[in-house]
C-alpha cells in the first residue's frame, strides 16, 4: 500500500519524536484537534510508558485514535517511520539529522524537522554557526525552509521541512516586504527581539530558573546569535544584494511570546527612483497588506494598532506593524507571534497541511487565548 492508499484509509498518520517537550506537547495539542490527522506514535527516552497527561497537565484525558490516551514510547526512528506518514522531530539540533538519515530513502515517509538541522542551504554555514559537521548534507541539499509565506509552492512538493526558528519566523516575515520592495537601505537593518522563556525549551537551566528570570529583561548571544544566518538566508533570497543584520535577542519574563521590532533607513537612491519620496505610514500598510494579500496567518495591522504577544497566545498567527518615522528617515516594523505555535509547532502543522494538499489552516483555525 503507498501512501496515498494508507492515508485515504485513516488520515494522515503522524509520529512525533521529542514529544515531552514544549515544542513537542504543543504539536500533540494542535494534532489532536486536527480533523484529518491520527497520531500513531509520540516517541521520548525519558517519558516512555508514561501517558501524554501525564507528561503535560493540559493533555490529561484527551484521547488518541482509539479513544485512550496516548502513551510515550522510546522507539527507534525506523519503528516511528514505519507507523508514519510524516514526522515530526521536536528535538535538539544535530538529532534530526542523524534520524533521518537512518530512515530518508528507507520508508516512505516525509520529516518535518523543528529544529535547525534542515534550515540552510549551504552545509558550511550549519557547521560554521552550529559548531557541528552536518551529517546528511544530501538530504539537506533536498530540503525546504518551510516558511509558508515565501515557499509555499515548494513545500507543497517537499519531502523535508525544516521548519523555521521562531526569531526568524517573526524577523523575516517582518521584513520580506520591505527588502522586497527594495526602497530600504540593505546595509540598515538592525532587528531586537523579545522572547519569552518557553522558547529555550522544557530541560531546566540556571539562567531560566523562576528567580533569575521573573522581573528580569536580559539580553543574549549578542552579537552572534545562531538565528542571524537563517534571518540573512532568507531576507538575501528578496534582495538584489547580500543581506546582512545586527540582531539582538533578549529574554523578558513571560511565558509564551515572541515581539521584534526592526529597523530599516529608506535608500535615497531607490526612494526616489520609486517615487518613494512619498513613503508614510499608511504606504507602508498598504505594501504589507499587498504582500500579504490572501495569507491566512498574517496580520497586518491598522487604525492605530500595534502588536503585542497576548494577542495572538496560542494562535499561529502572525501580526504585524509598520511605521514610517519621517524625522529621521527610518522604517519600524513591529510583529508578534506566538513562539510555539506561529514559531515552532503550527507552523510545522501548516507545512504538514501544505505537503499534504489539505485546507492550510486544518487544524489551526483557532482565535488566540486572551487576555
Ligand atoms: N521552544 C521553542 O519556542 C522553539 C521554537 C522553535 C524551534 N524550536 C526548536 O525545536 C526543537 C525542540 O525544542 P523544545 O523547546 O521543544 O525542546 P525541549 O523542550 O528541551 O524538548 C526536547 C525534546 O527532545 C528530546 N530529545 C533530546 N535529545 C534527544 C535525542 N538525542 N534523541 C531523541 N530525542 C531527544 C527530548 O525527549 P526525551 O529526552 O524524553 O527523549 C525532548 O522531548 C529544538 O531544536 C529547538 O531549537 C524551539
Amino acid at each position: 500500500m503507498d501512501m496515498d492508499q494508507r492515508r485515504d484509509k485513516k488520515g494522515i498518520r503522524v509520529g512525533i519524536i521529542g514529544a515531552s517537550g514544549y515544542t513537542g506537547g504543543e504539536l500533540a495539542r494542535i494534532l489532536l484537534g486536527h480533523p484529518r490527522v491520527e497520531i500513531t506514535c509520540v516517541s521520548s527516552r525519558t517519558y516512555a510508558g508514561q501517558s501524554l497527561g501525564q507528561v503535560f497537565p493540559n493533555l490529561f484525558g484527551l484521547s488518541g485514535p482509539r479513544g485512550e490516551e496516548l502513551v510515550c514510547e522510546d522507539l527507534a526512528p525506523i519503528e516511528v517511520a514505519e507507523r508514519c506518514d510524516v514526522i515530526f522531530t521536536a528535538v535538539p539540533h544535530g538529532v534530526a539529522m542523524e534520524i533521518a538519515r537512518s530512515i530518508m530513502g528507507i520508508i516512505d515517509v516525509k520529516l518535518i524537522d523543528l529544529g535547525a538541522d534542515f534550515r540552510f542551504r549551504d552545509a558550511g554555514v550549519y557547521e560554521a554557526w552550529y559548531k557541528k559537521k552536518h551529517e546528511a548534507p544530501r538530504l539537506l541539499a533536498e530540503a525546504v525552509y518551510g516558511l509558508p509565506e515565501l515557499h509555499r509552492a515548494l513545500i507543497e512538493k517537499a519531502r523535508i521541512v525544516g521548519n523555521p526558528g521562531c526569531y526568524p519566523t517573526s524577523a523575516i516575515l517582518a521584513l520580506a516586504p520591505l527588502i522586497k520592495s527594495g526602497m530600504v537601505d540593505p546595509s540598515s537593518i538592525v532587528i531586537n527581539s523579545m522572547s519569552g522563556v518557553s522558547g529555550a525549551g522544557r530541560t531546566p537551566s540556571q539562567g531560566y530558573h523562576f528567580p533569575e528570570c521573573n522581573e528580569n529583561a536580559r539580553p543574549y548571544g549578542i552579537p552572534g546569535h545562531r538565528h542571524t544566518p537563517e534571518i540573512e538566508q532568507e531576507l538575501s533570497l528578496l534582495s538584489r544584494t547580500e543581506i546582512r543584520v545586527s540582531f539582538s535577542p533578549h529574554l523578558v519574563p513571560i511565558t509564551r511570546g515572541i515581539l521584534t521590532t526592526a529597523y530599516a533607513t529608506l535608500d535615497p537612491a531607490s526612494a526616489s527612483d520609486s517615487g518613494a519620496g512619498r513613503v508614510s505610514t499608511d504606504s507602508l500598510i498598504q505594501l504589507y497588506k499587498d504582500f500579504y494579500r490572501g495569507e491566512r496567518f498574517i496580520r497586518i495591522l491598522d487604525d492605530g494598532r500595534l502588536p503585542q504577544t497576548k494577542a495572538v497566545w496560542g494562535s499561529n498567527f502572525c501580526d504585524i506593524g509598520v511605521r514610517f518615522d519621517e524625522r529621521v528617515g527610518r522604517v519600524v516594523v513591529m510583529a508578534a507571534i506566538d513562539n510555539l505555535v506561529k514559531g515552532a509547532a503550527g507552523q510545522a502543522v501548516q507545512n504538514m497541511n501544505i505537503m499534504f494538499g489539505i485546507e492550510e489552516d486544518c487544524g489551526l483555525d483557532r482565535p488566540p487565548v486572551f487576555p
